[in-house]
């Protein structure tokens, strides 16, 4: 797999550092799973150096590509303020995906801040399936500012319930208190139905969702958003410590990885294997 060269079509600033890049010459992305990633660099000469791994959020026909990004450092500023025209250089798609939606599951579909965008993309392919009504999104963000792309997620379908650290919209608190109580409504309302759980965001936001999960027996998927130099399993700086082999790399056996895959710390203010 080689870098190729696509354009900015769009660059659509969406408030408080979050901005959706539309990107044309991507044919070579399509057929993309939801939770695969790319490599991107822009036209920015030789700083920063390294590329940055970025999402899918939507692959559509005609070599259409979005991703939504927070401008949080260098390369995501840069992004956020490269014009319509400008260049960029993908390496992608890369990593694995999230499993397919099926009519026999429903999916919990956990995203904290920025770590939404594979699991939009996870929810549009279940629209294209006919298997929105087997997904619900589950959205928090410190503030509601934070919870970008509402409408979208509307339209597919959805009725994402979202949660806010300040209660500026949706329910007050973290994603994780939000993702407990759906949990508990659907045991009790459908305690037959087989829940899945597929979750991206802050890697502490991650931990507490495996942590969720494993006591229910929910299969759980997380989509890790570890720092990347190479995206394709060369530099070894990805590794993360697993139960199947000694270390897997985010991003050439990931980055979504089954949670009982991987080594979840224990919670703040437990001891490992000990009480709280
Ligand atoms: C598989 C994958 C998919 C991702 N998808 C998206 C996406 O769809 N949208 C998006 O906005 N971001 C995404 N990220 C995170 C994104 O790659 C980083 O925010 C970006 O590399 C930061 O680059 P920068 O030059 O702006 O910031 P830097 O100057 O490199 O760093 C600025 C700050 O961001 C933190 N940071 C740097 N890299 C990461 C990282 N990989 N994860 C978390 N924090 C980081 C640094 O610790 C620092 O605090 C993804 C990361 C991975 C691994
Ligand atoms: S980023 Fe280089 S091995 Fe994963």
């Amino acid at each position: 797999m080689r870098y190729f060269d696509a354009r900015i079509i769009e660059n659509r600033a969406l408030g408080n550092g979050y901005f959706v890049l539309r990107l044309g010459g991507c044919e070579s992305l399509a057929g993309s799973r939801p939770g695969q990633f790319m490599m991107l660099r822009g036209d920015w000469g030789r700083d920063p150096l390294l590329p940055r791994p970025m999402s899918l959020l939507s692959v559509a026909p005609e070599g259409r590509a979005d991703l939504l990004a927070r401008a949080v450092g260098q390369g995501t500023r840069l992004l956020e303020s490269a014009l319509p025209g400008t260049r960029v250089s993908i390496l992608g798609p890369l990593g694995n995906g999230f499993p397919e939606p099926t009519q026999a599951t429903l999916d919990l579909l956990v995203a904290g801040g920025v770590g939404m965008p594979p699991l939009f993309m996870q929810a549009e392919h279940a629209a294209h399936r006919g298997l929105i009504d087997r997904c619900e999104m589950i959205y928090g963000g410190r503030t509601a500012r934070d919870l970008v792309l509402l409408a979208e997620m509307r339209g597919l379908g959805l009725a994402p319930c979202l949660a806010t650290e300040d209660g500026s919209v949706g329910r007050r608190g973290r994603v994780t208190a939000a993702l407990e109580a759906r949990i508990e409504h659907h045991r009790a309302a459908t305690p037959d139905r087989r829940l899945r759980i597929m979750a991206c965001g802050p890697r502490e936001m991650l931990w507490a969702v495996a942590r969720i999960a494993e006591p229910h027996a929910i299969e759980c998927y997380l989509s890790v958003e570890e720092q990347m130099a190479c995206g394709i399993g060369v530099c070894l700086g990805c590794a993360m410590p697993a139960r199947s082999r000694p270390f897997r790399y985010a991003c050439s056996d990931g980055p979504v990885f089954l949670a009982s895959d991987l080594v979840i710390p224990p919670a703040p203010g437990q001891v490992a294997g000990g009480a709280p």
